[in-house]
């Protein structure tokens, strides 16, 4: 810059992209638009030639995130959102709007239910819950105007693992929609699109990203869906953040060694617990898929065990609101992830006072069964 003030060429004297070299880990694009040369080049972006316009819209970190993650579902596109709840939200307005209706599980998570029930009933949009273990009853609740069967692969917090084929199956036959919530199992465990499932979605918050340091969302499916889906998150604002992207896609890389070992550590504090004095039922589901089985654990503890000693005699295992951290963590669905749930339908469900769900993670396992063993011992009343 020649002929210019100080002040200006303050303001100009860097960020200036001269970088050719290919850096070995993706840069974070941590930047809200993109500039152009001359109007050619901004028609251009319009032409498809150019990629990037507005990081609202679209961002190199948002797609390299959304790509990892299709490519581990095998899904053709993805697109990835500012949390769990707004990618469910954009997933479901690509599929539904005013005046359809929606069957979903009745053993969802606490917040998708409130969702459904509360938020999306202000669009008109109308949602009826059922059992999925029968799927006569499912069969039984679809309208005219049903559009989408919604649901999660492994359920949380009971572990439930849904029957994806049984509800392609009767989707398609009733030429439905259906959309599956991935979170608990991840791509490692199952691929839902691999199964004829449309949509998938993730709370990337968890294990995609692993480290408890992100809150993201994603779902995958076909172009068509994909676009519509994209479409929705650019107009009601609830893009990825460039360095929640980055730092999501950087987790990614080691879901597979994390999952490993999530998983086997679950499976030996399950066969545990199961021999443990003072709990009641230990809910791990028997057979999910040939790589794996369920990294969370829940356990029911007896009605002769308190669960405020137990909860208390954790030693370094914290109480924590979400799971799927490299660190063992535990939570108590009743007072958050399924607080919105009617207490009738918590206990419908068997999610009661002494229904405690554990994250599993990544510790020796021998230290691991050691505190949850000791802490049952203690939570007996004597
Ligand atoms: C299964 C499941 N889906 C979706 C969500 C919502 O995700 P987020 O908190 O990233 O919005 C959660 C959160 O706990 C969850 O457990």
């Amino acid at each position: 810059m020649k002929n210019v003030h100080f002040d200006t060429s303050s303001v100009h004297a860097s960020g200036h992209n001269s970088v050719k070299s290919v850096s070995k880990i993706n840069p974070i694009y941590q930047t809200s638009a993109f500039s152009f040369n001359d109007l050619d080049d901004l028609e251009d972006y319009f032409r498809g030639k150019n990629d990037y316009l507005y990081t609202r819209m679209n961002n190199p970190n948002q797609n390299d995130f959304a790509s990892g993650v299709a490519n581990l579902e095998q899904a053709p596109a993805g697109v990835v959102t500012s949390s769990g709840m707004s990618a469910i939200l954009v997933g479901i307005l690509a599929v539904a709007q005013v005046g359809d209706h929606i069957l979903a599980c009745d053993d969802l998570y606490g917040g998708t239910y409130q969702l459904l029930s509360d938020d999306l009933k202000s669009f008109g949009i109308d949602t009826t819950f059922v059992s999925f273990k029968d799927l006569d009853e499912v069969k039984r609740n679809i309208r005219s105007n049903t559009k989408l069967i919604y649901s999660e692969s492994i359920t949380n917090p009971l572990l439930r693992v849904e029957d994806l084929e049984g509800l392609v199956a009767l989707a398609n036959e009733h030429k439905l929609t259906t959309m599956i919530d991935n979170t608990f199992a991840t791509p490692y465990v199952l691929q839902p699109y691999t199964k004829g499932v449309d949509l998938v979605v993730h709370s990337a918050t968890k294990y995609l990203n692993g480290h408890s340091d992100v809150t993201a969302g994603v779902v995958v499916g076909n172009e068509e869906l994909i676009a519509k889906a994209q479409a929705k998150m650019i107009h009601l604002g609830c893009n990825l953040g460039p360095f929640d992207a980055w730092l999501a896609s950087r987790g990614l890389k080691t879901l597979s060694v994390r999952m490993e070992r999530h998983i086997s550590n679950a499976t030996e504090l399950a066969d545990q617990l199961k021999q443990t004095d003072g709990i009641k039922t230990v809910y791990y589901p028997e057979y999910v898929s040939e790589t794996g089985n369920s990294s969370i654990v829940t356990i029911e503890l007896d009605e002769n065990s308190s669960v405020h000693t137990f909860f208390k005699s954790l030693d370094w295992v914290h109480i924590v609101p979400t799971l799927a951290g490299v660190e063992t963590t535990v939570s108590y669905p009743l007072g958050t992830s399924h607080r919105s749930l009617p207490a009738e339908a918590c206990e419908k469900l068997g999610i009661n006072k002494n229904v405690i769900r554990i994250s599993v993670g990544i510790e020796n396992i021998e230290d691991i069964v050691t505190v949850f063993k000791e802490a049952a011992k203690k939570a007996l009343i004597q």
